[in-house]
């Protein structure tokens, strides 16, 4: 892997070899505490972030790294009109690895072209978010020790939100998984991510969630994106479309599992953070090992 972009350019194996060895790192970290030693990790943080640029920042420090960047891009010179590529060419000298976010489609593509040093996206506008696809199914294999077989299903903005495709991407890569993506019409997954998957993963279109929830080994709930809405009455009106809450989850199994990869804002409703299914905050902590694992991959 020379840069890390999309998922679409994974193999099954390497994905699972990812997982692996976040798993390995998870159970023995200290094996990795000098891995990075005298590597400097860039973040370049054009969009706000909390969890994607914290656990990068914990994973190459748990490493032994160090770490310069920006989290707020009004910070650095883009603000004086500097191009993405001139940007990357700067960090590039400055580090041995970059992790950019970007909220232009493409900004990823534009910045592996120039970079010299592996990129990692932590996130390019709507198009995808590849680090946290890995640490999604890193967090499925943890709980059914498979990554196939699987009935997953999608809830929320389908559209706009950029860790759809990528899950997608990497569901698709394995044997059997079925998903079914919950939407409103407005906020359905784009046609063109659609056909990407046809023939790899079977899926099915619906708005209205099942009244059973029996069959699903994962349901994964999305926020409504409101920073990509160009029109902000239509996200007034399908912000609480879903509100995930423990009525409706009473058919599901104990064993399904509740995940979101977080800001979580009306969709899952508090009182579903004590029952037995609700994952996404030790998926957001296994962000760390599956940073880990990308970077150790990626650096060396
Ligand atoms: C996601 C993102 O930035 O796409 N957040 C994250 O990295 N965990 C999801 C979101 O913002 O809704």
């Amino acid at each position: 892997m020379d840069h890390l972009i999309s998922i679409k350019h994974l193999s099954k194996d390497e994905i699972l070899d990812i997982v692996q060895l976040a798993d390995k790192i998870e159970k023995n970290p200290s094996e990795y505490a000098d891995a990075m030693k005298g590597k400097i990790m860039a973040n370049l943080f054009f969009e706000p972030s909390t969890r994607t640029r914290l656990s990068f920042e914990s994973a190459f420090l748990r490493m032994g790294g160090q770490i310069l960047g920006f989290s707020d891009p009004a910070a650095s010179s883009s603000k004086k009109g500097e191009s993405i590529s001139d940007t990357i060419r700067m960090a590039s000298a400055y580090s041995d690895v970059i992790v950019m976010r970007h909220f232009l489609e493409g900004s990823g593509v534009v910045a592996s072209k120039v970079a010299s040093v592996p990129l990692i996206s932590g996130g390019t506008g709507i198009q995808e978010h590849p680090t946290q696809a890995l640490l999604d199914v890193f967090t499925i294999w943890k709980e059914f020790g498979r990554l196939d077989n699987l009935t997953v299903g999608l809830v929320g903005d389908l559209r706009y939100g950029r860790t759809i495709p990528s899950l997608l991407y990497a569901l698709s890569k394995f044997e059997n998984n079925r998903v079914f993506l919950y939407s409103p019409n407005q906020l359905r997954v784009r046609m063109s991510i659609l056909s990407d998957i046809d023939g790899k993963l079977s899926y099915e279109v619906g708005e209205k969630l099942p009244d059973d929830l029996k069959e699903f080994d994962v349901l994964y709930v999305t926020r409504v994106q409101k920073e990509r809405f160009p029109d902000e009455q239509m996200y007034e009106r399908l912000k609480d479309f879903y509100v995930i809450n423990p009525s409706v989850l009473e058919t599901a199994r104990e064993d399904m599992i509740v995940m979101h990869p977080l800001p979580r804002i009306t969709e899952i409703s508090y009182d579903v953070d004590e029952l037995p299914q609700a994952r996404y905050f030790q998926q957001a902590k296994n962000g760390v090992w599956a940073r880990m694992a990308i970077l150790y991959r990626m650096v060396r």
